[in-house]
């Protein structure tokens, strides 16, 4: 799986963190907005280079298969970004890297601002130098020290988190902004679809856990505005292409509790309404371990991005059907 992309000066894109839940997404959206058919008849190699430290790891949903071109790599050295952004000469860059966990995040402050933040910040220096186009993700998690708002977070709102991850994660928004003023950080939500058998996201841990048949226990008071990770990645190569900077959020079109996300996904497995909701256990946010780290309401308001976005951004009805096809 492993390619080592040839030199190409102009019209790469490269994504980081490409091996987690949402980068292959991304560089299946990248690989299928080049137009890619027999990547490697083209002199100039492949249009779309993925970088993480486990390449191995990651599910190749881009058709063709091998359009994307593959560096491992630990961006948390340091030089290694540098070195990275030198040797791919990247147009547009997508950055998904992340200590994403929060526990991860808790455990190991240092790292998880050093890839967050630190590494971030160093990305976009080096977009802005080169006129790159640099799409950062965020995440709704720089919210949670108060409940949103009817409606959601507006952009203008302060991120104000509750975890590491969350505080690691508002930092990097500023070095980046700081940094490079024709980025565009986009705030995305919980995720959940198709994580390639991984267990990654909203939905497929939660359909592992019933299949082992654990009685997994969803929260009735934590609200979020998910979006299916397909969605979000074809939201986010869009953006890619346009001139948007600044803060954008992009998240699902309903918000629900963590319970009604399930029963969803359930549902759209298609289990009867019954028998769905006897296969998980309703609970509240107060009986998990390590509760304070859990905000209750990071709901996004998203009327920006349905502005600038032609990529419809899904309700959870429609986005579990589409994950579960
Ligand atoms: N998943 C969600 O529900 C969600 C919600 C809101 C926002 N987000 C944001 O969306 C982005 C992607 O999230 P995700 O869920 O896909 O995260 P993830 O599954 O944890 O993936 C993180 C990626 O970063 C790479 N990475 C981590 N440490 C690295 C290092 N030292 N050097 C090189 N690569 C490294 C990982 O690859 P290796 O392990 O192979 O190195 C992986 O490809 C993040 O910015 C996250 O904050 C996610």
């Amino acid at each position: 799986m492993h390619n080592s992309p040839m030199t190409r000066a102009e019209g790469t894109t490269l994504v980081l963190g490409a091996s987690g839940f949402l980068g292959p997404h991304v560089v299946a959206a990248a690989v299928a907005h080049s137009g890619a058919e027999a990547t490697f008849a083209d002199p100039l190699g492949p249009p779309v280079v993925g970088a993480c430290r486990r390449p191995e790891l990651a599910p190749l949903f881009s058709n063709p298969r091998d359009a994307a071109a593959w560096e491992a790599t630990d961006l948390s050295a340091p030089g290694a970004a540098a070195a990275l952004l030198a040797l791919v000469q990247p147009e547009c860059v997508v950055s998904c890297l992340a200590l994403s966990r929060v526990d991860e995040c808790e455990a190991a402050p240092e790292l998880a601002r050093r890839i967050n933040a630190e590494v971030a910040g160093e990305v976009a220096g080096w977009c802005a130098e080169r006129d790159a186009r640099l799409v950062h993700v965020s995440t709704d998690l720089v919210f949670g020290a108060e409940d949103a708002p009817e409606g959601g977070f507006t952009e203008a709102a302060a991120p104000a988190p509750r975890s590491v991850y969350g505080a690691t994660k508002a930092e990097a928004e500023s070095l980046v902004l700081d940094a490079c003023r024709g980025a565009l950080v986009v705030r995305l939500p919980l995720l959940y679809g198709n994580s390639g058998g991984r267990e990654l996201g909203a939905s497929d841990g939660l359909l592992a856990a019933v299949d082992r048949g654990e009685d997994p226990p969803l929260f009735v008071d934590e609200w979020r505005t998910p979006l299916e990770v397909q969605n979000a990645a074809a939201a986010l190569v869009e953006l890619l292409h346009t001139g948007a900077s600044g803060i954008l959020h992009v998240a699902g079109s309903s918000r629900v509790s963590r319970y009604e996300l399930g029963l969803a996904v359930l549902r759209a497995m298609g289990l009867p309404e019954a028998e769905a909701v006897g296969l998980v256990r309703a609970t509240h946010v107060a009986d998990a371990s390590a509760s304070e780290l859990r905000p209750r309401d990071v709901s996004l308001e998203t009327s920006r991005a349905s502005g600038l976005l032609a990529t419809r951004l899904l309700g959870v009805r429609e986005g579990t059907e589409r994950a579960m096809r």
